[in-house]
């Protein structure tokens, strides 16, 4: 049974690879919230591991994978393979590029695809719901059905609300983490806290095959979630687990609904 490198107030972190620790931990989760390498850098570790979306399927039949639209249709027969069905996509707006082409449009974004196996019905999906300033989310409307089952059921007293919110945008904003990051692929909080709090219920348990930092752990941890973490470099487990013992005084980074 693998060791946690870090273990403390709901959350473990180890030191590995997500394709031997998690098989070997037998963990299952209500959801595997995934920042794979894109294989889009020189770094040493940016190499898409082969059979990881086996083992998510493992541990999940929930599973919100960050990527880039090359990434995603390269390996798109992988998750096919593994029978993940795609749910839905949010794109995460950044306040800066991360591109360094000088001849296309300059890139400020990434994307997350909700991923599920099995029904739709079963997956736990608690909608997020924002305050709106919209006088017209105080009127009634109309329903609109959709037979497509991961398009969900629409009630009609989903669209009869008169409490002023909306439904979130799938298009956030949230600064990256540019100047101040542990990590090169740091991703902050703000834009994982809506996922978890989407898909795994509150003490639910959340996987990250590829920890980097912590930034999921540390996520899960402020908003009443438990989470496993695994990270296949020490000198990245190391930063995760100082971060993780110091966490408490990590805010949710800024975050606005576009
Ligand atoms: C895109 S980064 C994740 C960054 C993380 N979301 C954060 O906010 O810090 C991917 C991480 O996966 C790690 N990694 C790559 N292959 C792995 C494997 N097979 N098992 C576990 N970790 C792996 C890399 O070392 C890298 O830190």
């Amino acid at each position: 049974m693998p060791e946690p490198y870090f273990k403390s107030d709901g959350v473990e972190l180890y030191l590995g690879d997500c394709r031997e620790v998690l098989p070997a931990l037998g963990v299952k989760a209500d959801l595997v919230l995934a920042d794979p390498p894109y294989e889009e850098t020189s770094l040493k570790w940016d190499r898409w591991p082969d059979g990881w979306l086996e083992v998510a399927a493992s541990v999940s039949k929930s599973l919100w994978c960050f990527g880039s639209i090359r990434m995603f249709l390269e390996h798109h027969g992988e998750f096919d393979a593994a029978c993940w069905r795609l749910a839905q996509d949010i794109v995460w707006e950044k306040h800066n590029g991360s591109g360094f082409q000088t001849d296309r449009f300059k890139r400020v974004h990434e994307h997350a695809l909700h991923w599920y196996r099995g029904e739709w019905r079963d997956q736990h999906l608690d909608v997020p719901r924002i305050a709106s300033a919209d006088p017209s989310d105080l009127r009634t409307r109309k329903p609109r059905v959709s037979n497509a089952p991961h398009m969900g059921a629409i009630t009609s007293t989903e669209h009869t609300r008169r409490d002023g919110t909306r439904l979130m945008r799938s298009v956030i904003q949230v600064k990256s983490m540019k100047g101040k990051a542990l990590h090169p692929t740091e991703k902050p909080l703000g834009i994982l806290e809506p996922l978890l709090r989407y898909s795994c219920p509150l003490g639910g348990l959340v996987v990250d095959p590829f920890a980097g930092s912590a930034s999921t752990l540390v996520a899960a941890r402020l908003s009443g979630r438990r989470a496993i973490g695994v990270e296949g470099w020490e000198p990245y487990a190391e930063k995760a687990a100082l971060r993780l013992s110091q966490a408490p005084l990590d805010l949710f980074s800024e975050v606005s609904d576009a």
